[in-house]
Order: C-alpha cells, then sequence, then structure tokens
C-alpha cells in the first residue's frame, strides 16, 4: 500500500508540476498587444488621431487616409508593419510623441507622402533608409529629439523643400549630411549648442527664401562658425530670421558682414537679445556696405525695430513683454547716422510715451511710422510730431492706433501739413465726440476711427476719404454728413438703426455694417447706393417680416443676379424676432401665406363666411327647412303630450272626448265651414259637436297648443282640402297631428272632405303626409249639384260618427 501511495504522490507530482510548467508557459508567451482604432476620420479622409494615448500606431475606420494625425500620443515605436495600411497618405503628423526607434522599412509604402513631421520625439540617430522611398517628400520636420548629428548622409529627397532639423544636443554638421537635397525653399536649423559645422555643408541648398538659425551658442563661442553658416545660407532673396540670440559686443556683429557680403537684404531678429554697442555694430556693418550700395534703406526699413533702450537695445519682430528701463532717446541720437535713411519704424507695444521731436527731426526719409499700442497721449504725440510743424514730410502713413488719445482736433491739427499722409490709424483711442469741423491733408483717403466712443459724426470727416474705419463705436445714427469719393465704409459694431442713406455715398462700393441694431433694410435702401459692390450686414436684430424676409431670399436666395454681393455668411442673418423665429437663418424662414397676406387671408376667409352663410340660408328657404323644422318640434310636443295622455289613460283618469270632430280648415274656406259644414251637423240629429278654431280655441294658450289640445280631445278630425288648404302652414300642421293619431292606433281619426277637385298630383311633393293620406284613404267629395249634397251630408255625419267604412 505504501508504494501505492508514493505512485500517486508521484503522479500528483508530476500532474502538478506540468500544470504549473504550462501555466509558465503561457505567461512567458508575449502578450501581443491589440491595436487601437481610431474612428475620428472625416469625409476628406482626415483622421485626427491626436492626443489619444495610443501606445502605438492605430489603424482606422476608413481606407485610403489621406491625412494622419497621431501627435501628442504616447507611441515609442514604429514597427515595420504599423503603417502597411496607409499607403494613400500624403501627410503623416507624429510630432510630440515618444518614439525612440523607427524600423528601417516603416515608411517605405508611403511612396506619395509629401509630409512627415517627426518632432519632439527621443530619436537618439537618423536614418537616411527611412526616407530612401519617399520620393514625394516635400516637408520634413525633425526639430526637438535628441540626436547629436544628422548621421550618414545621402537622402533620395530631391522633392524637398522645407526642412527643419536641430535641438539642444545637435552637436555637428557634416558635409554630405544633406546630399541629395536640393532647392529647398525653407530651412529651419535649431543649432544653440553646434560645436562643429563643415564650411559648405548648407551650401547647396539654393534657393533658400526663408533661413531661420538659431545658434545661440556658436556666436557665443565660435563666431567663424556662424560665419560660414552665413556664408551658406545668404543670398540676395534670402529673408534671414536670427533667432534667440545674444549679441553682447562689438565683436559679435562680424558675421553680419558676410550677410552684407552677400546681399542679403531682408533680416529680422527674433527673440534675440542686443546691447545698444553690438546692435550699433550690427547696422554700421550693414550701413557701411549699403552706403556703398547706394541702398542702404532696404536693410533697415524691413527691420522691425521694437524696442529701445538705453542701457541695452531689443530688437524684435513679436512683441516682447518685459519693461527693462524706461524708454530714453540718446540712444536714438547716437543712431542719427542710421535714422536719416530709415523709412519705415514700428515701435509695437513697447511703452513708448514720446519720440521726441529731437529724433523727429532725423527722420527725414521716414514714411511709415507705426507707433501703435503704446502710452502715447496729445501731449506727447504733439511733441513726436513736431507740434504740426510739418516736420517727417514724408509721411505716408501714421498708425498710433491703441494709445491714450482724446482730442480729434488736436491729431487733425498735427497731421494738417503732412502733405503726403494717405493713411491715418488713430483706431482703438479714446475720442468721445468729433468737432464740428477739422483740418486734414488733401491726401488723406485712409481714416480709421474705430474702437473709440464716438456717438455722432460731423463734417469733421474730411470729403477726401476712400476707406473710412468707425467700427466699434456707438453710433446711433449716420446722415447729414456726404463723402463723395468714400469706396468702403466699415460701420460694424456700432447701434445703428437703419442703413446710412446711400444717396450721401455715391462712390462707395463696399458697406460693413455687422452687429449694429438694424431691423431690416430694403430694395429702396439698397437702390440709393448706386455702386454698391458688397455688404456684409449679419448679426443684427432682424424682424423678419415677410417683406424682409421675401426681400432677402428672392435677392440673394440665387433667384436673381445682382451687383450687390453678401460677403458674410448666411448664418450670420438670424431672425431676432418675432419671438416663434428667433435664432432662425433668415434664408431657412418659411412663412406661411396666412402670416404673410393676414388682412387679404381673413377678408377672404370672411368673404367665404358670408357667402356660405346666405348660400345656405337661401337653401334652407328653398327647402323650406325652417317650415320642416318647426314641424318637428311640433312633432316632438306632440309626441310628449300623447305619452301624457297614455299615462292619465293608465291612471283611469282621462280627461273626457268633448267634441266629435276637429275641423281643420284654411281661413279662406271658413265661409264653407261656417255657413254649410257647421249648421248642418250641428243642428242634425242627434247633434254633432265640432271644434273651430276660431270659436273654441281657449284665448290666450299658443296656438300649436291649442291646436294639439283640440284634435286630443276630437274624437275624429275633419280636414277641409282644397287649394287654399294646402298653401295654409296651419292646416298641414292639424293634418300632421292628426297622423300621429293615426300611427298612434286610431286609424279613423281623420276624416278628408274634398271641397273643390284637387287631384294627388297638385299637392306639393313636400306634403308627403297629405298625399299618403289622399292615396290610403278615400275621401268625401263637396258635390257641385245640389241633389247630391244630401247624401253628403249624411255620408259625412256617419264618417264623424264613426259608422262604417265609407265608400265613394
Ligand atoms: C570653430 O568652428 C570651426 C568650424 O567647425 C572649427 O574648425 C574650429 O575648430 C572651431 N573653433 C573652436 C575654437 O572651437
Ligand atoms: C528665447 O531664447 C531663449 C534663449 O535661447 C530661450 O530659452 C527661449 O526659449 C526663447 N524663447 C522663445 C519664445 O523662443
Ligand atoms: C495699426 O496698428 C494696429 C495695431 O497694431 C493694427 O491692427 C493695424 O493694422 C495697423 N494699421 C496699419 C495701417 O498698419
Ligand atoms: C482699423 O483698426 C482696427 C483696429 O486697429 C483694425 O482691426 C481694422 O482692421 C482697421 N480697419 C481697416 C479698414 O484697416
Amino acid at each position: 500500500s505504501s508504494t501505492l501511495n508514493n505512485l500517486f504522490f508521484f503522479i500528483f507530482l508530476f500532474l502538478s508540476l506540468s500544470f504549473s510548467l504550462s501555466l509558465f508557459g503561457q505567461s512567458s508567451t508575449p502578450e501581443v498587444e491589440k491595436r487601437s482604432t481610431c474612428d475620428r476620420c472625416d469625409e476628406r479622409l482626415f483622421c485626427d488621431c491626436s492626443s489619444r494615448n495610443y501606445r502605438h500606431v492605430p489603424t482606422v475606420t476608413v481606407t485610403e487616409v489621406v491625412t494622419l494625425d497621431l501627435s501628442f500620443n504616447d507611441i515609442t515605436t514604429v514597427a515595420e508593419d504599423d503603417l502597411r495600411e496607409y499607403t494613400w497618405l500624403r501627410t503623416l503628423d507624429l510630432r510630440s510623441n515618444r518614439i525612440q526607434s523607427i524600423h528601417e522599412w516603416a515608411f517605405h509604402l508611403l511612396q506619395g507622402l509629401e509630409s512627415l513631421d517627426l518632432s519632439y520625439n527621443q530619436l537618439a540617430a537618423l536614418n537616411p533608409v527611412w526616407f530612401s522611398k519617399l520620393l514625394s517628400l516635400q516637408h520634413l520636420n525633425l526639430l526637438g529629439n535628441c540626436y547629436r548629428t544628422l548621421g550618414p548622409g545621402g537622402t533620395s529627397l530631391t522633392r524637398l523643400r522645407f526642412l527643419r532639423f536641430g535641438n539642444p544636443a545637435l552637436e555637428e554638421v557634416r558635409r554630405g549630411d544633406l546630399a541629395g537635397v536640393r532647392q529647398l525653399d525653407q530651412l529651419e536649423v535649431y543649432g544653440n549648442n553646434l560645436k562643429r559645422y563643415d564650411p559648405g555643408s548648407l551650401g547647396d541648398l539654393w534657393p533658400l527664401r526663408v533661413v531661420t538659425l538659431r545658434l545661440r551658442g556658436p556666436f557665443q563661442d565660435n563666431l567663424t562658425l556662424v560665419s560660414s553658416i552665413f556664408h551658406d545660407v545668404s543670398y540676395s532673396e534670402t529673408f534671414l530670421v536670427v533667432a534667440d540670440v545674444l549679441l553682447s559686443e562689438k565683436t559679435s556683429a562680424a558675421p553680419f558682414s558676410e550677410i552684407n557680403r552677400r546681399r542679403v537684404r531682408s533680416i529680422l531678429f527674433q527673440n534675440a537679445t542686443l546691447t545698444d554697442e553690438a546692435m550699433i555694430h550690427v547696422l554700421e556693418v550693414c550701413h557701411l556696405r549699403w552706403t556703398f550700395l547706394q541702398s542702404a534703406w532696404c536693410c533697415v526699413t524691413k527691420l522691425h525695430i521694437l524696442r529701445f533702450y538705453f542701457s541695452s537695445m531689443y530688437i524684435f519682430c513679436m512683441f516682447y513683454y518685459q519693461v527693462m528701463e524706461v524708454f530714453k532717446f540718446t540712444s536714438f541720437l547716437n543712431l542719427g547716422f542710421l535714422l536719416k535713411y530709415l523709412r519705415q519704424i514700428s515701435i509695437i507695444n513697447c511703452k513708448v510715451y514720446v519720440m521726441p521731436c529731437l529724433t523727429s527731426h532725423l527722420l527725414t526719409q521716414l514714411e511709415y511710422l507705426d507707433l501703435s499700442s503704446n502710452l502715447l497721449t496729445d501731449l506727447t504725440l504733439t511733441e513726436s510730431l513736431c507740434h504740426g510743424h510739418g516736420i517727417l514730410r514724408n509721411l505716408r502713413v501714421i498708425n498710433v492706433s491703441d494709445n491714450a488719445l482724446k482730442s480729434l482736433s488736436i491729431v487733425s491739427k498735427l497731421v494738417t501739413r503732412l502733405d503726403k499722409l494717405i493713411h491715418l490709424d488713430i483706431s482703438q483711442n479714446a475720442y468721445t465726440s468729433m468737432p464740428p469741423t477739422c483740418s486734414w491733408p488733401q491726401t488723406l483717403t485712409h481714416l480709421n476711427i474705430s474702437w473709440a466712443k464716438l456717438q455722432r459724426v460731423t463734417h469733421c470727416l474730411p470729403l477726401t476719404l476712400e476707406i473710412l474705419d468707425l467700427g466699434h463705436n456707438d453710433l446711433t445714427a449716420f446722415h447729414s454728413v456726404a463723402l463723395p469719393v468714400l469706396r468702403e465704409l466699415h460701420l460694424s459694431g456700432n447701434k445703428l438703426r437703419r442703413l446710412p442713406p446711400g444717396w450721401l455715398f455715391p462712390s462707395l462700393e463696399v458697406l460693413l455694417i455687422q452687429s449694429n441694431t438694424l431691423n431690416m433694410f430694403g430694395p429702396m435702401d439698397l437702390q440709393l447706393y448706386r455702386k454698391l459692390r458688397a455688404l456684409q450686414a449679419g448679426q443684427n436684430r432682424f424682424v423678419c417680416s415677410c417683406e424682409f424676409v421675401y426681400f432677402m431670399v428672392w435677392r440673394w436666395g440665387g433667384a436673381v443676379e445682382g451687383s450687390v454681393e453678401l460677403t458674410d455668411r448666411w448664418d450670420n442673418y438670424l431672425c431676432d424676432s418675432p419671438l416663434p423665429l428667433q435664432g432662425q437663418r433668415v434664408d431657412r424662414v418659411r412663412l406661411s401665406p396666412f402670416q404673410c397676406h393676414r388682412i387679404l387671408v381673413v377678408s377672404a376667409l370672411c368673404g367665404c363666411v358670408l357667402a356660405s352663410g346666405i348660400l345656405f340660408v337661401i337653401l334652407l328657404w328653398k327647402l323650406h327647412v325652417v317650415w320642416y323644422v318647426r314641424m318637428m318640434w311640433a312633432w316632438l310636443k306632440a309626441k310628449r303630450n300623447s305619452g301624457n295622455q297614455r299615462r292619465r289613460d293608465a291612471a283611469g283618469n282621462a280627461e273626457p272626448l268633448c267634441y266629435d270632430a276637429f275641423v281643420s280648415y284654411s281661413e279662406q274656406d271658413a265661409e264653407w265651414v261656417e255657413e254649410f259644414l257647421v249648421p248642418e251637423l250641428e243642428n242634425s240629429q242627434p247633434p254633432l259637436s265640432l271644434c273651430l278654431h276660431k270659436r273654441d280655441f281657449l284665448p290666450g294658450h299658443w296656438i300649436i297648443d291649442n291646436i294639439i289640445n283640440a284634435m286630443e280631445r276630437s274624437r275624429r278630425t275633419l280636414f277641409v282640402l282644397s287649394e287654399h288648404f294646402v298653401h295654409s302652414n296651419w292646416c298641414r300642421y292639424e293634418l300632421d297631428f292628426s297622423h300621429f293619431r293615426l300611427f298612434d292606433g286610431d286609424s279613423e281619426a281623420a276624416v278628408l272632405v274634398l271641397l273643390e277637385p284637387i287631384s294627388k298630383d297638385d299637392v306639393p311633393k313636400r306634403f308627403c303626409k297629405l298625399r299618403k293620406l289622399m292615396s290610403s284613404r278615400t275621401y268625401l267629395e263637396w258635390p257641385q249639384e245640389d241633389e247630391r249634397r244630401a247624401e253628403f251630408w249624411s255620408n259625412l255625419r256617419l264618417a264623424v260618427r264613426g259608422g262604417d267604412e265609407l265608400k265613394d
């Protein structure tokens, strides 16, 4: 038994071992991570898979993707097959991932790729094999990785136009690194820590229209290196951007002579710090060259000089945010040799509060002065423009936008003697009112007084204006000021309720009047603008009346070819009222005819109702409906009465029958009844009692009640039929009631006497009852001959008493 036990133990051990082994084996196989799917593709075959935390290149939901944005993910590797499905790709953005390795053949299928961005990854080396099949590539961005060289050269990127490379780790650029690249348009090099540069490495990349160089380190350590780079990238058409540099000494200006020698005409300092010593040397280096070339201003006019300080001079193209020291003027005077060539000065957002008149005196060539976003006031502007004595005679454009100016009359006096001034931008200042009149130079055609607080326009506006911007003021009206040559008028952002009258602006071509309080405008308003081509009137408080909606849709809905074009989009034209339409696009509003022609529709409806009413009444009259209704009513009443009668009968105290017969006759036949019938029947033996309406009806009761009552209390009803009878309404009622009694079972109730021969067919159709009675029942005919009358009377008596069935 112990051996058996051991055997079991071993078997158990074996089993558990193999089990755990198999477990181990399972966990040790590499987990195949499923590729995620990106579904943010649009119909232009653009897939925006940016910032989705992908760790691998995802698959996408559409085929033939053209643009794939994978920026800002966590991709670390690009494997051989990752891009297999993207053969149609033109743009691939992989910037700001964590890519450390890319398979040699990863991009080999992307033969149509035009733009590849691998910037800001962690590539430690570049491999030319990656790009060897990218024959269409035009843009390549390799900035911000950690490669130290560009690697072995020999790329086949012959179509490349835009190249960016370099990073803080880049140490050397060797000859041949960019072999194969030709005809580059734009180059950006981040070489702040560059140590070695083989002269000529960038020398074959003609024409280089824009070159951005960040060479902070070399500018400090090895100016020879900077000079050779400058030498290699400078062509006369090149726009050179020198960024991130600190130039503190005289010598650091030396490389710029290289630029000068290559006749570069445009240079821009970006994020650069220059002491005034270095600055002057840079400018001198340029200046010497250019005076020789007689074109000194070329360099400087394109140089955006934005800040001047005494201790250090900053040259930026972008606005800088730090104020080092208050603006002083001495350095300007040092630059006097230079200032006389300046044609364009832009000192933007630099807390400048004055440009002294002394400096202005030096700027004899100045054509363009931009002092926007500074601290100028009326007083300091007066100093800067030398009290309006006409210094700066060559000025064509003055921009003092976004300062603290308050008086329009002061600024107009200051510029009035600048007889070449064309463009004056005094927008974003604190003007609150316009003086009644002002004086301006005769040449002024562009005036910008937008973003102020003007409430009224006056004749202060110069008549020579062609473009006037009064946008974003508080104007409530614009009339009475005519501007005969004005072509463009900007009035957006005011409080205008209607379009200004067009006859004031006979030359106006463009009118911008967005974001006002316009309720509507119409064909008449536009007709007055004889030359208007473009109109922007969106974002107003449109009242979507029928006229307005019809006008807009008719005018611009594609139906007519008009001269005026709406240049803003339809979705700016929203209804403000009426309430149910609020927020709807004017061109999508559907107004029913009822809303649009209310009066017309209401009157038509009323007419219809009236006409059909009249028709109805006529119909009623034609069809004797009134008569039928009255009959009906009476019938109902009779019905009730007979019901009552029966109940009374059941109780045993029925009203006794008082008459033998109720005589129903027409008034016209009264003579016959009174002369013949009554004496004959009432005086017979035994006498018959007759009920005659004339004699026996209770006065004061309603006639119908009386009739019904009389018939109820008579055994028979005697109808005296004649033409008159047929035409008498009352008689017909009587006839009718007796008919009920017939139906109630008293088949003998009616006795018919035919006073004159009328045939059944003479009776109008609607007296169907009478016709029925006449055909179902025999009647007594009043004989014309005297001898037959005795027989008639006896027959009649018999009938009334209730004898046998009468036979003619
Ligand atoms: C400056 O750079 C040039 C070119 O790369 C190189 O030959 C030279 O040795 C460098 N000089 C110094 C002082 O590093
Ligand atoms: C400006 O230059 C400095 C020094 O090179 C750099 O640290 C900074 O990032 C640059 N700023 C911009 C906006 O490029
Ligand atoms: C004047 O400066 C402002 C603000 O910098 C700018 O928006 C405007 O375009 C400039 N005007 C001209 C005529 O250059
Ligand atoms: C007028 O100035 C404002 C603000 O400076 C600017 O936005 C606008 O474009 C200028 N108008 C014209 C017609 O140039």
